[in-house]
């Protein structure tokens, strides 16, 4: 579509053409459904909206340098999915049935997929809801699974540039043994309010901590918290945070490069000790951090001297994102292409 500012694209809602959808009814998945409408149509007393029986997952197609249109580790979106659904006794979306749908709702608005070199991609939105109603509190019969698309540019308006960051001790978004490491809207309402704080406190994000002693780090609103010092990456384990895909590829990107790699609790101190901090998401992809105020103590921890991202954030984005973009050969067999 040549109307569209792909280079000037905000993250948010652009309407394409198409979504898909699929119902839970009678115990069983239907087929598969196209849909032009933007609405769903459901029972007011749907589970979903009274009780948050709801998942979502988020993902993104890229357009290669090659032209192909690539998808990143969708299979490790559909497990998570499916964990979601687990805890909160909603039916599993087969991993099949996840792949055909976001596969589908990619091709049909493939007039939406953002060029190469234009830095924006074609965000994909599962979702999964109770539509079914109920007025105790228990599951519901009826689920809607659907797919929708929507072309994005960076989240942080800074794209590949450091933002600063402040600590959340006012608040939590998940509780210790609360539904933080799986996908549920519920977490990010409880987020709302403190991200706004955050905001309007000119930070580009709150960073959770740990909501049982508030001793560690947990993640940074919509994104997962790493650190890097002596050839290090150090990235927290803790129940309350969502287990990033993007984390993951990191990881294992770092090792290649011949980092080490630590998955444990980081305590607030060792902010102290890093030479790099980032959050990293499939939205956020690496945002580098520049500085993190805390305001109880009024430390500031300053990462970057001259708002240039650090060498170790800089050489892992160039990584990710050269696979995602087919820029370089898919070492892991991360990417899947799918023929437009
Ligand atoms: N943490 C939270 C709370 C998120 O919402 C997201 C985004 O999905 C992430 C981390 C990053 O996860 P992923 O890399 O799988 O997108
Ligand atoms: C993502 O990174 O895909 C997210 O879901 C983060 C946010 C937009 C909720």
């Amino acid at each position: 579509m040549s109307t569209i500012d792909w280079k000037n694209l905000p993250f948010n809602y652009f309407k394409t053409d198409y979504n898909v959808r699929c119902y839970w009814r009678n115990g069983k998945w239907g087929e598969l459904e196209v849909s032009s409408s933007e609405y769903i149509i459901m029972h007011m007393a749907a589970t979903s909206l009274h009780y948050g029986q709801e998942a979502f997952e988020g993902m993104k197609a890229y357009t290669g340098k090659d032209g192909k249109v690539r998808l990143f580790r969708i299979e490790e979106n559909a497990r998570r999915m499916i964990d979601t659904a687990r805890y909160i006794l909603m039916p599993e979306v087969p991993e099949e049935l996840f792949i055909e749908a976001v596969v589908k709702a990619v091709k049909l608005n493939a007039q939406y997929i953002p060029p190469y070199g234009t830095g924006a991609t074609l965000y994909i939105r599962p979702l999964l809801i109770g539509i079914g109603p109920e007025v105790g509190v228990r599951p519901s019969k009826e689920y809607l699974f659907m797919v929708f698309v929507t072309p994005v540019g960076a989240y942080f308006k800074e794209g590949f540039r450091p933002v600063n960051m402040m600590i959340c001790r006012e608040y939590d978004r998940a509780a210790p043994l609360g539904t933080g490491h799986v996908k549920v809207g519920g977490n990010y309402a409880a987020s709302l309010l403190s991200m706004e704080k955050a905001h309007e406190a000119g930070f580009s994000a709150a960073i959770y901590l740990d909501p049982k002693e508030k001793k560690y780090i947990d993640e940074s609103g919509p994104a997962n918290f790493f650190g890097i010092k002596n050839n290090t990456y150090i990235t927290p384990a803790s129940r309350s945070i969502l287990p990033s895909i993007t984390n993951k590829s990191l990881m294992e990107l770092a090792k290649d490069l011949g980092m080490k790699v630590e998955r444990r609790p980081v305590p607030l101190e060792e902010l102290e000790e890093f030479e790099e901090t980032g959050a990293c998401g499939t939205a956020a992809v690496i945002s580098p951090i520049k500085s993190i105020v805390d305001p109880d103590t009024k430390k500031i921890y300053v990462y970057c001297k001259d708002d240039k991202p650090g060498p170790v954030c800089t050489r892992l984005y160039e990584q990710l994102t050269a696979i995602q973009f087919g820029e370089i050969p898919d070492r892991f067999g991360w990417t899947k292409i799918i023929d437009i």
